[in-house]
């Protein structure tokens, strides 16, 4: 025995050295952080597959030489020790006079008793005691099965209950109104800083429409100005760009006979006129007044203006 596990100790190590050995090769070769190849893979299988074997063999011959050594100098039979069953009866003893709660539990009767409940059958001279399942277990039973049939009955049968695919679908549900209420409310805070463009039909269509209303009286219902500059060319009194229009709109240049209209339209209105006005870019309507300002360049590819005009859909002349 002390052999084998000397053995042992002398073969597992230079096993890991062996690995030692391979594993700077398999790095080595290689390529960086792809792991191991096909062949340093087949090297490591074989390698945990010798170990495993080796581990195997050596509880293998452990084994025979356990059972050799028994049959050279059997070890001499010794009875059960009597104490233990002596201890046993005294146990069950004590348990009849005063039973412990696990006795109640399980309803078991006394031996005395036992002549009493064997039933009139047996099977090669087995005979069967009459030990019900003690009532608790009953009533636990009794109530699964109740249990399981509401169970069915309210998730299954009436409706009454949502099952995971319902709860799924309303909870997915709620996720949405509270999402297009974010959505609304995060809208609410944009400014001259966060806003983006945004040739989405819709807005471009909300701004058409805000434009119409509050604008079109000044710039013109193409924005091609009248007392208000001209928006669709490249010159900007204030700066083109969906951030500078932005700001214009909100802020107003009061001075000069353009409103802030901060107080009038909320931040999600002002994107959505922004947006339009950036749409109108090269439009050129007819009457289009003449250019005021400095033309604009874009810093900002987001905020390229031209793309505005080119990406839109909705407003193009013919
Ligand atoms: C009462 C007339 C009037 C109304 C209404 C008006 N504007 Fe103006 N707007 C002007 C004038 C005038 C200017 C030029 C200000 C300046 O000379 O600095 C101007 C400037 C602008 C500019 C800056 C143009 C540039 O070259 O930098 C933008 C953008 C603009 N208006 C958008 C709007 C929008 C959007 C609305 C509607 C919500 C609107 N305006 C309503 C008169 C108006």
């Amino acid at each position: 025995m002390k052999k084998i596990k000397l053995s042992m100790l002398l073969v597992l190590p230079s096993i890991g050295a062996f690995a030692a050995d391979v594993a700077p090769v398999a790095a080595a070769s290689a390529e960086p952080s792809v792991g191991l190849n096909s062949t340093e893979m087949l090297i490591v299988i074989l390698l945990v597959f010798t170990v495993v074997l080796l581990v195997v063999s050596v509880a293998l011959l452990n084994a025979f030489k356990v059972l050799y050594q028994e049959q050279l100098n059997p070890t001499p039979y010794t009875p059960p020790v009597k104490a233990q069953l002596v201890d046993y009866h005294t146990w069950l003893k004590k348990e009849q006079a005063k039973p412990s709660i696990w006795t109640k539990l399980l309803s078991l009767r006394p031996m005395e008793e036992e002549k009493n409940l064997i039933i009139d059958h047996s099977y090669d001279g087995i005979k069967e005691l009459d030990n019900p399942v003690p009532a608790w277990f009953n009533i636990l039973f009794l109530a699964t099965v109740i249990f399981a049939i509401s169970y069915l009955f309210y998730y299954e049968v009436s409706g009454y209950g949502d099952t995971q695919d319902k709860e799924y679908a309303n909870e997915m549900a709620q996720a949405k109104i509270q999402n297009t209420a974010f959505l609304a409310k995060s809208a609410n805070t944009i400014d001259e800083n966060t806003v983006k463009l945004d040739n989405a039909p819709a807005i471009v269509q909300e701004g058409k429409s805000i434009f119409a209303t509050n604008c079109a009286v000044c710039h013109g219902d193409k924005g091609q100005g009248i007392i208000g500059p001209n928006l669709t060319d490249d010159f900007w009194l204030h700066g083109g760009g969906i951030n500078n229009v932005f700001k214009t709109i909100k802020y107003g240049v009061p001075a000069k006979g353009m409103i802030s209209w901060e107080k009038n339209l909320d931040p999600k209105k002002i994107s959505a006129v922004a947006n339009f006005i950036l749409s109108l870019h090269g439009t050129n309507p007819a009457g289009a007044k003449a250019a005021e300002g400095e033309k604009y360049e874009a810093k900002n590819p987001a905020d390229n203006q031209m793309k505005a005009a080119s990406d839109s859909v909705i407003v193009k002349k013919p």
